[in-house]
């Protein structure tokens, strides 16, 4: 049996895993541009031959959810699914691309919403924070408290949520970040004089974008019969939480599909920074109660509270307990001298974060569950960081084998190629695993 599943596994295509079939606006993965989103139909072969070997019954859970690429395509196959991130916005994202929404009621609330906008005569600002007039100028302060205005006079709190993630996209394409990096790296004052942005026009086109894109997912969980009276017929659960300290829920699963980071987010994929901007324009209570961490309080707050951010415990503490998980991270650091320990205490800290995850989500999997690890490797000073290898140990170490292995090419995934700190590689690996007790 588990043969015929590796066969399977294995037949995959080159193509397919390098994306070459991937379209942009399938699985509506494009109404929010967030970073390094996996690809669905490079996930799909793996998550419905895992599904057949499962007999179809299958809890999926991501403890990194991101955009929530993985459990949307979970929900093609009527999968119950869980998601669980650190960043607010990956939470307001998979509340809703995991929701049902008819094309007419997001078409109704549009119009309305254009309405109230272009009859809407005021000139005052809705946010202040710190270096908002860097960040935005006047006039799109202006346009963006008028779309604000509109989308909270909203009743419904689902059309809300879909609003506030058409207002993030816009933020992300309006405001003066480039968007070109996810730090947030600010335009110069030429490019910023010369530029005309709307926030009003781009609202309007990215939510007829983002509403054709939708409905367009939807129909299709449609027509697989997984919608009953206007719901997804199987659980959906989107929880806001440190994997770090625990996955927040009761439920267990017998499939976990995910992508994590590469590294810390500071000097890989500074996810928070990305998400800082639009989080200002978007109230807290329309996102989730339970959310404890300050996000707004810096631009770095997300980040440092991410896997390999700020601890509380000390690097030699953190590697004695490593190390022994893992020679190869063991060996990467060893060969740094003194003075370039200071870059490499990150990698160290990262690694520690992502084993606690890893027995905090093998607390949740059920005995013959299987475990899908798309990662890649990274440098730091010109040295590569073998995640590949420092996971499979990690899982050694908890007696979970790797049950095979895949390579792919990141040529569809949205990843900075190169940072000032250190450069990403071009290809990563999906590692599977089996939990056999
Ligand atoms: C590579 S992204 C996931 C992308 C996702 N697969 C997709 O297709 O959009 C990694 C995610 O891990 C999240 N993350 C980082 N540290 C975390 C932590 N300690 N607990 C939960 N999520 C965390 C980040 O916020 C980010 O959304």
């Amino acid at each position: 049996m588990d043969q015929d599943i590796k066969k399977n596994i294995l037949s995959i295509s080159t193509d397919t895993l390098n994306g070459k079939y991937h379209i942009k606006n399938d699985f509506a993965r494009s109404i929010l541009n967030y970073p390094a989103m996996m690809v669905p139909s490079v996930q799909e072969p793996i998550i419905e031959y895992l599904s057949m070997a499962l007999n179809n019954n299958v809890s999926l859970l991501d403890p990194f959810v991101g955009a929530s690429n993985t459990l949307v395509t979970g929900m093609k196959y009527g999968m119950n699914v869980c998601g669980q991130d650190i960043n607010p916005l990956s939470i307001l994202i998979s509340q809703v691309k995991t929701s049902y929404y008819s094309i007419e009621e997001l078409i109704d609330a549009q119009k309305r919403l254009i309405d109230t906008i272009k009859n809407d005569n005021l000139n005052s600002i809705e946010i202040d924070f710190f270096n908002i007039d860097k960040w935005f100028t006047k006039n799109s302060q202006v346009e963006l408290s008028k779309i604000y205005r509109a989308v909270n006079k909203e009743a419904s709190l689902k059309i809300r949520k879909f609003f506030w993630v058409v207002i993030a996209e816009t933020i992300r394409l309006t405001s003066n970040d480039r968007t070109s990096t996810f730090k947030m790296h600010i335009r110069s004052i030429e490019e910023i004089n010369q530029r005309f942005v709307s926030p009003i026009k781009t609202f309007i086109k990215v939510s007829h974008n983002s509403i054709e894109s939708l409905t367009k997912y939807i129909h299709v969980i449609n027509e697989n019969g997984y919608l009953q009276k206007g719901k997804y017929s199987k659980n959906i659960d989107i929880i806001w939480g440190d994997t770090n300290l625990g996955i927040n829920t009761k439920k267990t699963f017998n499939l976990l599909v995910t992508s994590p980071p590469y590294g810390d987010n500071h000097t890989t994929v500074t996810y928070g920074q990305f998400s800082y901007l639009p989080l200002q324009w978007i109230p807290s209570e329309d996102i989730d109660n339970n959310i404890t961490i300050d996000y707004l309080r810096t631009i770095q707050e997300i980040d440092s509270k991410s896997l390999g951010g700020k601890s509380k415990i000390n690097t030699k503490e953190i590697e004695e307990q490593i190390f022994c998980k893992s020679n190869t991270l063991k060996d990467f650091i060893s060969q740094f001298k003194n003075e370039e320990r200071e870059k490499t205490k990150k990698v160290s800290r990262f690694v520690y974060d992502l084993d606690k995850s890893i027995d905090n989500i093998l607390l949740k999997m059920r005995k013959n569950s299987f475990l899908v690890w798309t990662i890649g490797n990274r440098n730091v000073n010109k040295k590569i960081v073998r995640n590949d290898l420092i996971l499979n140990e990690l899982f050694k170490f908890k007696k979970i084998d790797l049950f095979t292995d895949l390579e792919r090419e990141i040529m569809s995934k949205r990843m900075p190629r190169r940072n000032n700190f250190s450069s990403m590689m071009n290809k990563e690996k999906i590692l599977i695993y089996k939990k056999t007790q």
